[in-house]
């Protein structure tokens, strides 16, 4: 859940660090450090609590000429962020240097080894064990000394080295955690993401775990197993540009991302259905395996987890499949019915959440076929299932998901129509008019985007509450927990949302003239439904919020506020509703001053359990 960032070669690398820091922030940014070897002043080194602008004004006008460095922004699992906690951290000599992403589950265990022998920790962190294992084993070769090394941890890590003996080398090894390298004329780079080496090359090997990476400053790097054998992984290419992970004019990202939302849609679409037909050639599935599937699992957290709640209805209703949706977390840690007929599908933006991962492993130990909706070329998930499918987002930067977010529904959509169609519950007609319905998306959110003003004036019924309730029905209720998780995590504001038929059953005891209510009344077979939920909750004294169908003829005389949308089948409802309630949520967060790319205590990849 760190940023991590590494590079050697032959021009200062200062700037290069702290800008590839900036751009790794969403990782983590509770405190941040880079060291920089410089063959004469031997090791400099700089850690601040807070974000890398701070660190920024910390290393100021220092002139350092350092040509090889790390750098490493965090975010906090043993001990609190503090200067002392923050990376790099070094060993007893004050030669080694190293930046960790993961948990070392057996630190304690090492650092008591450790400091009977001698060594002596400042820092409360699992990390530092990892600088004094290094310090304890290297007889002049780093290489040697991480292989020795990694063969005593447990757990999941990211780890990139430096020694002051060696200033034209980094040595760098995952396991289970992210790892990117790169290198081009006279340099090379490492990193826990891709933004933050792209600049410098696009093709880019995604190691293996256990995989010790030597990156040497004239521009090359060698790669060994763990027996110090070289191996030569394969070279994947990034096909984004630096340009998409940058503001460009934007407040924000997540105003960035949001407004990418049709163009993103319209990507995740193209070239799906061709004479009637859904293709989706990596799924890979014969007529006969796709006739065996008895069940499907779609596997998540957060925000994936509810784009899964969408498709649920949606591969039901299509392929007549039963589909469970399930948290990763929960999911890996129970005895969940899963058997060589099982489709999974695990959705992760990341590609990198420690659960999900899990899950997918637990999956296919039970012979389950297993693929991944996924938003990231070469991360862990993609190695680990048995096909991918690419949502189109590029890169997301903004810590509340977005625009993946929409990918996901639309991808997740696309797959449900296939299994319809292979399952011969839907005609080449049906998935025709389907798809020029999903085509003209891009348009609808282009007309909610372009106009926001009754979204604003709605955000002021929630700007002064402390909690809000979202409520739905069908697809409205699934999408009314997306809405809901935005706006907790970037507002702060107490948010649950609820299928609208079981406010009657509990909830309803929290409302009155304080809890405002957003509630979803499109089109849709429930609709009337809602508006007698509306009617109830109004009747105790909420405010009531309405997203409703251009053209409803109740809803101004029902809710306080109404924002309209243009009309679509209600399959398709969340993609378009959803934009509503993530521009509500960061209209919302923008008023009470909080930062909405970085809430507090989270980060974009959350990388341990
Ligand atoms: O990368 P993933 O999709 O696996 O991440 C799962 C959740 O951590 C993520 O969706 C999180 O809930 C969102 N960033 C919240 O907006």
């Amino acid at each position: 859940m760190c940023g991590i960032v590494g590079f050697t070669g032959s021009t200062p690398c200062k700037d290069i660090l702290l800008t590839g820091l900036s751009l790794l922030e969403y990782r983590g940014y509770d405190s941040a450090g880079i060291a920089i070897l410089d063959g004469a002043r031997g090791m400099d080194v700089f850690r601040v609590k807070g974000r890398v602008e701070g660190l920024v004004k910390l290393v100021g006008n220092t002139p350092l000429f350092g040509t090889t460095g790390i750098g490493h922004t965090r975010w906090a699992t043993h001990g609190k962020p503090s200067e002392v906690n923050a990376h790099p951290h070094r060993d007893c000599t004050g030669k080694i240097a190293i930046v960790h992403n993961g948990i070392i589950e057996n630190f304690s265990e090492l650092r008591t080894q450790l400091i009977e022998q001698g060594h002596v920790f400042i820092s409360e962190t699992d990390s530092e064990v990892i600088a004094h294992l290094l310090e304890r084993a290297y007889e002049g070769d780093m290489r040697v000394a991480m292989t020795e090394t990694i063969a005593q941890l447990e757990g999941a890590y990211t780890i990139v080295a430096v020694h002051a003996d060696h200033p034209d080398e980094i040595v760098a090894v995952r396991k289970s955690s992210p790892l990117v390298v790169g290198c081009a004329e006279g340099c090379a780079v490492v990193a826990s993401d891709t933004p933050a080496l792209i600049e410098v090359t696009r093709d880019v090997v995604f190691p293996d775990d256990g995989v010790v990476c030597v990156l040497h400053s004239g521009g090359t790097v060698d790669y060994f197993d763990g027996d110090g054998v070289p191996v030569s992984p394969e070279t994947v290419h990034i096909d984004w540009s630096i340009d998409e992970a940058k503001l460009g004019g934007y407040e924000d990202f997540m105003d960035k991302e949001i407004a990418e939302q049709p163009r993103v849609v319209r990507d995740t679409l193209a070239g799906r259905v061709k004479d009637g037909r859904v293709i989706i050639d990596e799924l890979a599935l014969t007529a006969e395996d796709i006739a065996a599937i008895d069940r499907v699992y779609i596997i998540a957290c957060g925000t994936s987890y509810h784009a899964g709640l969408i498709a649920k209805n949606l591969i039901e209703a299509w392929s007549r499949i039963p589909c469970d949706v399930e948290v990763a977390s929960e999911f890996r840690y129970r005895d969940p019915i899963v058997s060589p007929s099982t489709l999974v599908i695990a959705v992760s933006q990341s590609g990198e959440t420690a659960d999900t991962v899990e899950a997918v492993q637990l999956a296919r130990t039970h012979g389950a076929r297993v693929f991944a909706i996924t938003n990231s070329v070469g991360s862990r998930i993609t190695r680990e299932s048995d096909g991918v499918i690419y949502a189109q987002a590029g890169p997301e930067t903004c810590v509340a998901a977005t625009k993946s977010f929409l990918a996901q529904v639309v991808a997740l959509t696309l797959v449900a129509l296939y299994l319809g169609q292979a399952r011969g519950h839907l005609t080449c007609a049906q998935v025709r008019m389907f798809y020029r319905e999903m085509q003209r998306l891009p348009e609808q959110i282009t007309a909610i985007l372009d106009d926001t003003t009754s979204i604003e004036h709605a955000a002021e019924i929630i700007d002064g509450a402390t909690s809000a309730l979202f409520i739905g029905r069908g697809i409205g209720a699934t999408t009314c927990y997306e809405g809901a998780l935005k706006l907790k995590e970037i507002s702060y504001v107490h948010a649950e949302a609820f299928a609208a038929g079981e406010i009657k059953h509990g909830p309803i005891a929290l409302v009155d003239e304080a809890m405002p209510v957003v509630a979803l009344m499109i089109k849709s077979a429930t609709r009337d439904k809602m508006v007698s939920n509306i009617a109830e909750v109004r009747a105790r004294g909420a405010k009531v919020i309405g997203i409703a169908t251009q053209g409803d003829p109740d809803a101004e005389h029902i809710c306080d506020e109404v924002i309209y949308i243009p009309a679509v089948r209600e399959c398709f409802s969340a993609i378009t509703a959803s934009v509503v309630l993530q521009v509500l949520a960061r209209c919302v967060a923008k008023t009470r001053g909080c930062d909405v790319d970085k809430p507090r205590n989270l980060a974009k990849s959350v990388t341990v359990e």
